[in-house]
């Protein structure tokens, strides 16, 4: 499991937030299981496309104003994110979730957390402190 430490913090208050919500969204999505209900899986979703669209644009708005480098590289990320996202609910709504659904968004925080978060944000984060 990973946590929230001060080394992520940008010092942006709305920045900031948004990262610990998904790292507490986490904890709930690690505990989803086929018996759980429909609704608590659909909320999951909503709260990974609400933040998709308002902490990547947030960020990415952050990065241009500081001319950051890797914008490009950095925004491809997020727009993979979106779409596993997007793929993942899209199955989900047409059938009743899977184990392999679930282990698939599962593997997509895991990785999200531990390589974009942990990684890509930090270095972003280092160039504009
Ligand atoms: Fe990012
Ligand atoms: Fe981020």
């Amino acid at each position: 499991m990973l946590w929230w430490t001060d080394d992520l913090k940008t010092g942006i208050e709305i920045i900031d937030k948004q990262h610990k919500s998904i790292f507490d969204k986490a904890n709930k999505i690690f505990n989803l299981g086929t018996s759980s209900s429909r609704e608590e899986i659909e909320k999951i979703f909503i709260f990974l496309m609400n933040y998709t669209i308002n902490h990547f644009s947030d960020e990415e708005k952050v990065m241009l104003d500081n001319h950051y480098d890797d914008f490009m590289k950095h925004r491809e990320q997020h727009n993979y994110f979106v779409e596993q996202v997007y793929k993942i609910y899209y199955n989900f709504k047409g059938d009743k979730i899977t184990d392999e659904a679930l282990n698939e968004l599962k593997m997509l925080i895991i990785e999200w957390l531990a390589n974009h978060i942990n990684k890509d944000d930090k270095d972003f984060i280092k160039t504009i402190r």
